[in-house]
């Protein structure tokens, strides 16, 4: 019998975005600076000195692009709550208007049939909050607690799926162990440090939750699975380095309440001890988990590599995206079959997954041809499909991006859109990727068979 790909009923087909990112008019009626404009806005911090001023100037242009979701047929869209448009000093007074602009998005969903999906905290730190330590504070879990609850009052009727953060990994491993995202620090004194309030902040947000909200609340990460360059004693524990730091490092203490013995191994003298009551914090019961999937890495040994002692290898006639990542399918199986066997049977969504490639900055056809990004989504969403087949519980599949848009500190040299932005001008043209999602939304997934 010929392989179908039809997904399960109910299977939810979205896509994702993030607030600096996308939105534009970062201090537009009354809000904060976060980190990210204060980094934007230092020369030499950003590729092409690009800034998160305009980006997709979605902040005006919410109902327009939301008018682009129904064209795709999305059922769900995931976008982030820029904190410091809410809470411009981070805590204490709330601004009415950043929060306005959140309601009108999740009515305007809404009004479409799309569910949307928030999450409370991708990466966009207000700057005052920056000010009085940020993630180095352990303070910065009730500084969270009390943003999310302002959210879930104002919104759990109408959002009915949150997250926490968003791949808390890049926060500490850019922002605070090699400097190349903001706040830009480079510490291994700090970067375990940042981790773990992160996780303690996440947890907080969940029995927050669990006080004022009545759907789901998750975390989401991003999980990059490890292969070993060679059988070695030295390079299988490279290996096993580099998956406890990248991704054993967060879903344990949120969901086992322990880290992995590694990471001492790796931090050294910089890895503290914590207090036992802190895992009370971080393992909080959880509605789903999000996974970010993107690449796989194959690790050797590097004694020159700080302070993980190991390096990836690139792989010989293999395809990679403009962002330098590998193009390896089997990985989003591995990982959701790995992700079931270390943590239980969680229900899974697919929280982000896409590719950058190449696109000129104007379009000029009506619809543009994008044909390697078209094949790594087809060649992902046949992945999820294998591990459903495996029996992991994957309830959805939301792909990144719904549009071009500022790629952190790369500016807008990567494009990962489904739909193209012409950024002199803020025009939307679908590209070849968006027509084929459709048609598997659609069929749902069978158009994906061979
Ligand atoms: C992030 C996105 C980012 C994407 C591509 C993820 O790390 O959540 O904000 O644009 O990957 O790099």
């Amino acid at each position: 019998m010929t392989q179908t790909y039809r997904f399960p009923d109910g299977f939810l087909w979205g896509a994702a975005t993030s607030a600096y990112q996308i939105e534009g008019s970062p201090l537009a009626d009354g809000a904060g600076p976060s980190i990210w404009e204060r980094f934007a806005h230092t020369p030499g911090m950003m590729v092409g000195g690009d800034t998160g001023d305009v980006a997709c100037d979605h902040y005006r242009r919410y109902k327009d692009d939301v008018q682009l979701m129904k064209a795709l047929g999305l059922q769900g869209y995931r976008f982030s709550i820029a904190w410091a448009r809410v809470l411009p000093e981070g805590t204490g007074r709330v601004n009415q208007k950043g929060l306005d602009f959140y309601k009108r998005l999740v009515d305007e969903l809404l009004e479409q049939g799309i569910a949307p999906n928030a999450t409370l905290f991708h990466w966009d730190l207000p700057a005052a909050l920056d000010d009085r330590g940020g993630w180095l504070n352990r303070d910065i879990a009730h500084w969270f607690a009390e943003y999310a609850e302002v959210m879930f009052k104002a919104l759990d009727g109408r959002v009915q799926r949150w997250s926490t953060l968003n791949e808390p990994w890049v926060v500490t491993d850019g922002g605070y162990l090699h400097g190349a995202l903001a706040p830009g620090h480079r510490s291994k004194y700090e970067a375990p440090i940042a981790a773990h309030n992160l996780m303690r902040a996440s947890g907080a947000g969940i029995q927050a939750y669990r006080a004022h909200g009545k759907h789901e609340i998750g975390v989401v990460f991003n999980i990059e699975p490890k292969y070993p360059h060679s059988q070695s004693e030295q390079d299988l524990a490279a290996t096993r380095r580099a998956h406890a730091y990248m991704n054993e490092q967060f879903a344990d203490p949120a969901l086992l309440g322990s880290y992995p013995p590694e990471l001492k191994e790796i931090f050294g003298d910089a890895w503290p001890e914590f207090p036992a009551d802190d895992f009370k914090l971080t393992q909080q019961k959880v509605d789903f988990v999000g996974i970010n999937y993107y690449t796989r890495a194959v690790v050797k040994h590097d004694e020159n590599q700080y302070p993980l002692k190991a390096s990836p290898v690139r792989q010989p006639n293999k395809t990679y995206t403009e962002t330098g990542w590998e193009v390896f399918e089997q990985g989003l199986t591995d990982t959701l079959t790995w992700f079931k066997d270390r943590y239980g049977d969680i229900p899974l969504y697919i929280t982000e997954n896409g590719s950058a490639f190449y696109d000129p900055p104007v379009a000029e056809a009506a619809v543009l041809d994008d044909p390697l990004r078209t094949n790594y989504l087809r060649k992902h969403l046949k992945a999820v499909h294998d591990a459903i087949q495996a029996g992991v519980d994957v309830r959805g599949y939301y792909a990144w991006s719904l549009m071009d848009n500022l790629e952190w500190s790369l500016g807008f040299s990567k494009r990962f859109g489904l739909y193209h932005v012409d950024f002199a001008t803020q025009k939307r043209t679908p590209k070849a990727t968006a027509r084929f999602y459709t048609q598997v939304i659609e069929s749902h997934g069978t158009a994906l068979d061979d």
